[in-house]
Formats: C-alpha cells, sequence, structure tokens
C-alpha cells in the first residue's frame, strides 16, 4: 500500500450571523477513509464543490487536516512539518487543472523545470540540470527547443506537458492529476490521457486522479470513489462500478452519460435540486435531500460503510438493511 488515508477531514470555520458573531463550519472533508496500492490509478469524481480538490490538497498537506491521518509509503506523515514535506515532495507531486495558472509567465519552461531541481536536488551541476530538464522534456514528447520558450509561446496541450514535466522531474513515486485534462480540446486530452498511462507504466507511478468527467475516468483508473459533501459514499473497481453502481447517487450520475447509458440502456434519472451547500449539511445521509429511494432513517442515521465485495464499498442505508436481513 502506498498511501493511506484514514477518517480525513477538513473544516473551515466562517463568521455567521447578523454582526458576524458566531462560527459556522464547513466541512470541505468530512471523514475520507481510502488506501492507494503501488502502481494503481485511483480516481475521485463527484459534482463540484463535493470535495475533490479539497481531498487532493489535504493529501499533500498543502493544506493541513482538521482530523485524521495519513500514511505514505508506511510512514504517517499527518503532523510531519513543513521541513519534512519538502523532502517527502520529492516523492509527492501535484498537477492542478489550469497549465497556464500553474506555470510562471515570466519564467521560460527552462526555470520552470530547473525550479524544482533547485529546491530538491541542490547537489546537482548546471550541466547535470539542463541534461534533466532536457530529458524529461523528450520523456512528455517535447523537444529540447522549447525550453527557451515562455508559457505564451505554447499551446494549451504543449503547456499541460510542461507542467507534467515538471512534476516527474524530481522523479516522484506518487503523483495527483486535478482535473488534468479538462482545460483542454478533446483530441489533446486524449493525448495526455495517453501520455500519462505511458508514463505510469514506465516510471511505476501511482495516481490519485481527480476529474468530473466519468468517461475519462472510466478510461484511465482501477478503481474509482465516489465524493457527495465531503463524504465518499462508493468505491469500487472501475468497470463494477460502472456495470453495477450501488449508491443511487452514483446511479444518477452514471444514468447522465449518454455512451454510457447507450449499453446498459438504462433510464436517465434526473436528481432534485442542488448539491445543498456545505455550510448547511442535511443530517444523516448527506444524500437524502435528492435521494429517490430515500426512507425515513436516511434523514436521521449516517449510514455505514457496507462491503457488497471484497473491491467493492458502498455508503447507503438501502444495503445496510440488505446486509442484516
Ligand atoms: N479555503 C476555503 N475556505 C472555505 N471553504 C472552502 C475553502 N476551500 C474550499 N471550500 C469549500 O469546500 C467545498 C469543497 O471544495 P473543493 O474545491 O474541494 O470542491 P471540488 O470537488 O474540487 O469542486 P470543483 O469540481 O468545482 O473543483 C466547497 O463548498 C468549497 O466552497
Ligand atoms: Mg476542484
Amino acid at each position: 500500500m502506498l498511501l493511506q488515508i484514514k477518517d480525513l477531514k477538513k473544516h473551515y470555520t466562517y463568521k455567521k450571523g447578523i454582526l458576524g458573531s458566531q462560527k459556522g463550519l464547513i466541512k470541505s472533508l468530512d471523514g475520507v477513509t481510502l488506501s492507494i496500492e503501488q502502481g494503481e490509478t485511483f480516481s475521485v469524481v463527484g459534482e463540484s464543490g463535493s470535495g475533490k480538490t479539497t481531498l487532493s490538497k489535504t493529501i499533500l498537506k498543502l493544506i493541513e487536516p482538521t482530523d485524521g491521518t495519513i500514511i505514505f509509503d508506511g510512514e504517517d506523515i499527518t503532523h510531519a512539518d513543513e521541513k519534512k514535506m519538502r523532502q517527502l515532495r520529492t516523492n509527492m507531486q501535484i498537477v492542478f487543472q489550469d497549465p497556464y495558472g500553474s506555470l510562471d509567465p515570466k519564467w521560460t519552461i527552462q526555470r520552470s523545470l530547473e525550479e524544482p531541481l533547485r529546491t530538491h536536488m541542490k547537489s546537482l551541476s548546471q550541466q547535470e540540470m539542463k541534461q534533466r530538464v532536457e530529458h524529461v522534456l523528450s520523456v512528455v514528447g517535447l523537444n529540447p527547443e522549447h525550453a527557451k520558450r515562455f508559457p505564451h509561446e505554447l499551446s494549451g496541450g504543449q503547456r499541460q506537458r510542461v507542467v507534467i514535466a515538471r512534476a516527474l522531474i524530481s522523479e516522484p513515486r506518487f503523483i495527483v492529476l486535478d482535473e488534468p485534462v479538462s482545460a483542454l480540446d478533446v483530441s489533446i486530452q486524449a493525448q495526455i490521457l495517453n501520455l500519462l498511462k505511458q508514463l505510469q507504466k514506465q516510471l511505476s507511478l501511482t495516481y490519485l486522479f481527480v476529474s468530473h468527467d466519468l468517461s475519462v475516468v472510466r478510461y484511465i483508473s482501477d478503481r474509482v470513489g465516489v465524493m457527495y459533501l465531503g463524504k465518499m459514499i462508493e468505491i469500487a473497481k472501475t468497470e463494477e462500478l460502472f456495470q453495477d453502481p450501488k449508491h443511487p447517487y452514483t446511479k444518477a450520475l452514471l444514468s447522465a452519460i449518454p455512451e454510457i447509458n447507450a449499453n446498459n440502456r438504462k433510464e436517465r434519472i434526473v436528481l432534485s435540486g442542488e448539491i445543498p451547500s456545505p455550510r448547511n449539511p442535511p443530517a444523516g445521509c448527506p444524500f437524502h435531500t435528492r435521494c429517490p429511494l430515500r426512507k425515513p432513517e436516511c434523514s436521521k442515521v449516517v449510514p455505514e460503510w457496507t462491503s457488497i465485495s471484497e473491491n467493492h464499498q458502498v455508503a447507503c442505508h438501502l444495503f445496510n438493511q440488505q446486509k442484516g436481513e
């Protein structure tokens, strides 16, 4: 197991009331437990605001967890300080959605790629750095000439290749990819996804892949976790999740994708209402306000995590009850 997180929480406080004298709580991440195997791609899906980016950043401790445990490669890093995290970040990298925003526009690609080496591998000579930059550019399908350019002189796909190169240059084992292809055209998306798959094989990388695009997730993942209002509500092997989803929310999400639905010929489930605000989350099951199958206990009791099979878990009262029968 490369990464294990247990009951991970990130709560923010905000001022409420007319005078702002009271404190409210936003539970952006509210007790997520999962493990990721070496070499695996684990994807996280969920609507906007479900907590995917909060999960990504908390795992890498770019934001501090409120509670819970993060174990990376057997080591508890929950309370690791900034110095320790700087060392660990040679092994743990992140790629964000917007390749333009994540590169400094005033820096050449060469300088952007050298930056992580200056932080993590101080002993390298100027010549060695240059060689590494050239090598990593070729790994992501760019050439040495691109190193001299500025971000605005590259296409969106090329910029995202540079961002991936920057994540790879310190030779990490684990990369969090938070919507890495969402800002790109569909044809470029496919190129970058194929590149990520190929690099994973070549360099035995482990990915946490965040996306709201289920077709992309189906293509890239070994296992998928579905988030709703800061909680994980279902985890399964990719094909099992797509063929046999259990949670009513997962069923609704999947029924909305035409190409997946065409095979299964299932009726589209249209959910009523919007995802509730995390400032005022529903009691009991977070999904009960929109669930077509809700029962009286759903608004009162938080459903337990139930195993359907070895690689399939769900948090839903429909399955708790079946188990007890
Ligand atoms: N620094 C913060 N302070 C207060 N609330 C925050 C903060 N960061 C995130 N949130 C809230 O936490 C919730 C989860 O946000 P997050 O960015 O993790 O969602 P997401 O699933 O990544 O959404 P998207 O698909 O839009 O990227 C949101 O309701 C958001 O408003
Ligand atoms: Mg996000």
